[in-house]
């Protein structure tokens, strides 16, 4: 039995006094649905403001990137030990960190690493961009993202990974996968993927989200798809209305 998550991915928005507000408003909100696990994911910045919010209360806390290293000169980067206390979740491998910050499947692994070795739970994201989906290569492209991401990494760390499938093209775009579209990729080649490293029952266990121009409007639909476990949300995850709505739609499906 796979818990739901749903990640609001603040992406570089929100000043620190801003995220307080925001995350104590939200806060009763999505407490009143215990059977989804919702997680924040601000800037650094807002993080220790973010976490004291939502001290003792079963709301996730999650980093949108770290270093690879534990410490060292590597100005204006922060590291996965760093965030222990602050956090709970990194998002690694994200495609506008890949896009614009060159980030390898090399380097997405050498961060996944850090972030398991500080006892930390990776949400990995993977996807294929539009060139990319329109040539076919989407399930090539996303299981050598998944393989390379997971090398070396155990089965039982395997299990703390939660697997964002985004697909570029919907991101921040307003098209949104269809539900049809995202459960075949996420259960197919993603979880197609995870089975063929790790076996099927640590597939099972691990969760899968979209992430792509999910809202309040289409997330019903993507939550009852057997093999989306979640979501990743930037754009409706900045409004409290938008966000804990969604919370309390896929509530109601569990
Ligand atoms: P979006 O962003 O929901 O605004 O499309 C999703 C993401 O980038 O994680």
């Amino acid at each position: 039995m796979r818990v739901p998550i749903l990640a609001g991915n603040w992406k570089m928005n929100k000043l620190p006094g801003e995220a307080v507000e925001f995350t104590r408003a939200l806060r009763p909100l999505v407490l009143r649905y215990p059977n989804v696990e919702t997680v924040v994911c601000p800037p650094f910045v807002d993080l220790p403001g973010v976490a004291d919010a939502l001290a003792g209360v079963k709301v996730g806390v999650g980093a949108q990137n770290c270093h690879w290293a534990d410490s060292g000169a590597y100005t204006g980067e922060v590291s996965a030990p760093m965030l222990v206390g602050l956090a709970d979740y990194v998002i690694v491998g994200h495609s506008e960190r890949r896009q614009y910050f060159g980030e390898t499947d090399e380097i997405v692994n050498k961060k996944v690493k850090a972030v398991l070795a500080s006892k930390l739970r990776p949400i990995l994201c993977v996807g294929e961009d539009l060139a990319q989906n329109e040539a076919g290569v989407t399930d090539t492209l996303v299981s050598g993202q998944l393989r390379a991401a997971f090398d070396g990494i155990s089965a039982a760390q395997a299990r703390e990974v939660v697997v964002a499938y985004e697909p570029i093209w919907a991101i921040g775009t307003g098209k949104t996968a269809s539900a049809a579209v995202a459960e075949r990729v996420c259960g197919v080649v993603v979880r197609g993927a995870l089975a063929d490293l790790y076996g099927s029952t640590v597939a099972d266990a691990i969760r899968i989200q979209y992430g792509g121009s999910a809202n309040e409007k289409n997330i019903a639909e993507l939550m009852a798809m057997p093999d989306i476990d979640g979501a990743l949300i930037g754009g409706a995850s900045l409004k409290v209305d938008a966000f804990s709505e969604m919370v309390k739609l896929t509530a109601a499906l569990c």
